[in-house]
């Protein structure tokens, strides 16, 4: 398939240069090798980006367009997105190195169907009449905020640039995305069909760069009104830091440290399935990744055995091979550090059951890692790794299942696995997190919120939810006496 990249920052509806003429190098992380050379935003550039994006929002074509027709351009981008999918999932497959059947059947259908769920909210944001003080009409608007810049990470970078973009347009703001270093390309072909579906020029911008510098010039800005992150805990905080400088609202997609608990009672085969999936799809790179496992001790070694058999048919290969269920990891840095994390385990005294080796081969692979006896205090079962890296710990009880499963700073999400419906429930209420799956994991939807508790961050992506970070409520009062 002939691709056609996009590798110029998108502002003011123009793909141009960054303004001291900088680029950066994007690889393909399955060879090691360069993929394209793209336009670095800097401080320069993120100004005149938010300046766009600024005069857009105030612009008679934003400001009068009918928000059914925020709602059309949205559906109209979603029909552009579906009629270049291949193209969109193959550019994404290249960037990030996971295999072509996920972006192809998970996160581009996904990206088009956020698109599409939003595209309907857009002339439903409406506002409320109230019984105010006798002689007085009092109602509330449900404004857009103005411009939002959105950051977001590697690891689904259309998906969720998407989960960010299609609400905030919906909800009438305009847009500066910073993609992730690592993987700006597909960002840039949707700024591309953005354009083509008729987005006023400035509506949405998009500008790749690095992390402090076009990252941080955008949290900075003072003509920026929200910053919507996605990715590490601790940038997250650097992020809060700076935005209360212009006290800027700021929703936060962090880390996780999921735990996956199973019972006996389970049916097993399922969990077996759920839980291998849960941790080693996307290459364990997923915020919601089931990182720690908890079987229940009467079940421990035969559950362990079916995982590792399991374990090692995640076979680690050439992303657009229809075997592979592996893919490369997203950078050599990204590689450096599961390893390092496989040598804590090992050297903090866990027991290696399988994988955790770097593939011969170029690019930057590694065989799923599956570790038993590890202790909570461990660093395997504290700190994110985002790879494939299973820790197995067992529980007694159920009291013993929440207690272990919230020993941690994270809150993202967690998975239940039992046949016992008050056992189900009694788990899904006692885990502080913002997701809990019962006999499934990972599954995501449109409709459905998805966000931390705890150091995983605060506000909403995805269903009604987010609309509240993307608007503000103003109220009116007019006096009729
Ligand atoms: P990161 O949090 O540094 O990067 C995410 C995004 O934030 C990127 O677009 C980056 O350019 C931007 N960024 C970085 N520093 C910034 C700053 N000071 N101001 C504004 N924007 C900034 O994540 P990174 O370095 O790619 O990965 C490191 C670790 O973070 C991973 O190993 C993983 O544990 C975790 N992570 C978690 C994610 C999640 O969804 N929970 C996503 C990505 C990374
Ligand atoms: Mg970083």
């Amino acid at each position: 398939m002939d691709i056609q990249l996009q590798t110029q920052l998108f502002i003011d509806g123009q793909f141009v240069d960054s303004a001291n003429g900088s680029t950066f190098e994007v690889e393909n992380p399955a060879e090691a090798a360069a993929l394209a050379s793209v336009a670095e935003a800097k401080e320069a550039d993120i100004d005149r980006a938010v300046r766009a994006a600024r005069a857009a929002f105030d612009s008679d074509a934003w400001q009068r367009l009918p928000a059914r027709e925020r709602g059309r351009l949205l559906h109209r981008l979603a029909d552009l997105a579906e009629a270049d999918i291949d193209a969109l999932a193959r550019i994404e497959t290249l960037q990030n190195g996971k295999p072509y059947f996920e972006s192809r059947h998970i996160d581009l259908p996904e990206a088009i169907a956020v698109l599409r769920y939003y595209a309907g909210w857009a002339d439903k944001i409406q506002g409320e009449t109230l019984p105010a003080a006798d002689g007085m009409f009092n109602d509330t608007r449900r404004e857009p905020l103005g411009v939002v810049g959105a950051i977001v990470p590697w690891n689904f970078p259309l998906l969720l640039a998407v989960w960010k973009i299609a609400p905030a347009l919906a909800c009438g703001n305009t847009v500066v995305l910073k993609p992730a270093e690592e993987t700006p390309l597909t960002a840039l072909k949707l700024a591309e069909l953005a354009a083509r579906a008729g987005f006023p020029a400035g509506a949405i911008n998009v500008v790749p760069g690095f992390g402090p510098s076009a990252g941080g010039a955008l949290v900075r800005h003072p003509g920026v009104d929200k910053i919507a992150f996605t990715g590490s805990t601790e940038v997250g905080r650097e992020i809060m830091r700076a935005a209360s400088e212009s006290l800027k609202p700021v929703s936060l997609e962090l880390g996780g440290k999921s735990p996956n608990i199973v019972f006996a009672d389970a049916d097993l085969k399922a969990a077996v399935r759920g839980v291998t999936t849960g941790i080693f799809y996307g290459k364990g790179e997923v915020c919601a990744a089931g990182s720690r496992l908890f079987v229940e001790a009467g079940i421990h070694d035969e559950f362990m055995e079916q995982i590792v058999d399991r374990a090692r048919k995640m076979t680690p290969g050439d992303p657009f091979d229809k075997g592979t269920r592996l893919g490369a990891l997203v950078s050599k840095q990204q590689l450096d550090r599961v390893l390092h994390y496989v040598q804590a385990g090992v050297s903090e005294g866990a027991e290696l059951l399988t994988g955790g080796v770097r593939v011969d081969r170029p690019g930057y692979f590694v065989e799923a890692a599956v570790f038993d006896k590890v202790k909570p205090e461990m660093t395997i079962a504290q700190e994110e790794i985002f790879g494939p890296v299973l820790a197995g710990l067992t529980f007694e009880d159920v009291d013993q299942a929440i207690a272990l499963g919230n020993q941690t700073i994270y809150g993202l999400a967690a998975g239940v696995w039992t046949r016992d419906i008050k056992k189900a429930h009694r788990v899904a209420h006692g885990l502080r997190a913002g997701t809990v799956w019962v006999n499934t994991f990972n599954r995501y939807d449109p409709t459905t919120p998805f966000g931390g508790y705890k150091q995983s961050g605060f506000g909403r992506d995805l269903g009604m939810h987010a609309l509240d970070g993307y608007t503000q409520v103003k109220s009116v009062w007019i006096d009729l006496s």
